[in-house]
């Protein structure tokens, strides 16, 4: 007779999985709610603290200056709607670490997106009317280790400094030694099905929020970890 498993009883819930398809969840709206919403409320009924990681799409972009956490979101998308009620679902105990840009050595990420484009074609065409923080994984990681330590509530960390997603395009192939073109274009002659925030920036108004590095160190830093054997 096979025992059943023992329960489940974490001191902490790093809540990082989600629907991240953000035209996808135009399509299928309740299926993004299902897993961001309906997701956080079964991490959070584990009854252990726990952090959500959210987004800048909470906000719907129109600030021309840093986002801060008692700016109000206001989500133009399906995604950023649901991440933003999956914030509520979060419940009390919870940390809401709102980032933006993300990109590590694995997984689907605009620099590895880049790096295979790049490698294909002499031109890539890439939106320069976005402006974010390019936010390396390893950084916002070593910042949620200091983040346990604070007061549950919502924290804005992204990198230092930000950039269009053409400008974040041109050093991935400078510090990367890759011969390709970036032709800058706008999103709407991408003509992608949701809408996303014309300006990401966010910045904490909260001092004891640990600060990452700019992006371009961060981006460095990726670059290497992708180079090693
Ligand atoms: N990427 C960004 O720029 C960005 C910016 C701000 C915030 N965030 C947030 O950061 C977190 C991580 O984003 P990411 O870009 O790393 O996303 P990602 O690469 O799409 O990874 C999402 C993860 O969620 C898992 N997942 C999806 N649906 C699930 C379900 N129903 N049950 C269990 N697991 C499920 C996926 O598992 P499978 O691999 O098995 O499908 C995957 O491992 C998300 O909460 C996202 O909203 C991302």
């Amino acid at each position: 007779m096979t025992m059943p498993p023992p329960p489940l009883e974490p001191d902490i819930v790093l809540h990082a999985a989600a629907w991240t398809d953000v035209d996808g969840a135009e399509e299928d709206p309740q299926g993004a709610a299902a897993v961001n919403v309906g997701g956080t409320l079964n991490a959070a009924s584990l009854g252990a603290p726990l952090v959500y990681y959210s987004t800048d799409y909470v906000f719907d972009g129109r600030k021309r200056e840093p986002y801060v956490e008692s700016d109000a979101p206001n989500p133009i998308s399906a995604y950023g709607r649901t991440k933003s009620h999956g914030e509520a679902a979060a419940g009390e105990r919870a940390w809401i670490v709102r980032s933006a840009w993300l990109f590590g050595p694995t997984g689907h990420n605009f620099v590895r997106t880049m790096l295979r484009l790049g490698a294909e074609r002499d031109e890539v065409a890439v939106v320069d009317d976005q402006r974010g923080s390019p936010t390396y994984v390893a950084h916002l990681a070593e910042a949620s280790r200091a983040l346990v330590e604070l007061p549950f509530g919502i924290y804005h960390v992204t990198a230092q400094g930000d950039c269009t997603w053409a400008d974040f395009a041109e050093a991935i192939f400078e510090e990367a030694g890759v011969d390709c073109r970036v032709r800058r274009t706008t999103t709407a002659e991408l003509g992608r099905p949701a809408a996303r925030p014309a300006w990401s920036v966010l910045r904490s108004e909260k001092p004891e929020t640990p600060v990452l590095p700019n992006w371009r160190e961060g981006l460095r830093a990726c670059l290497a970890r992708l180079e090693e054997p």
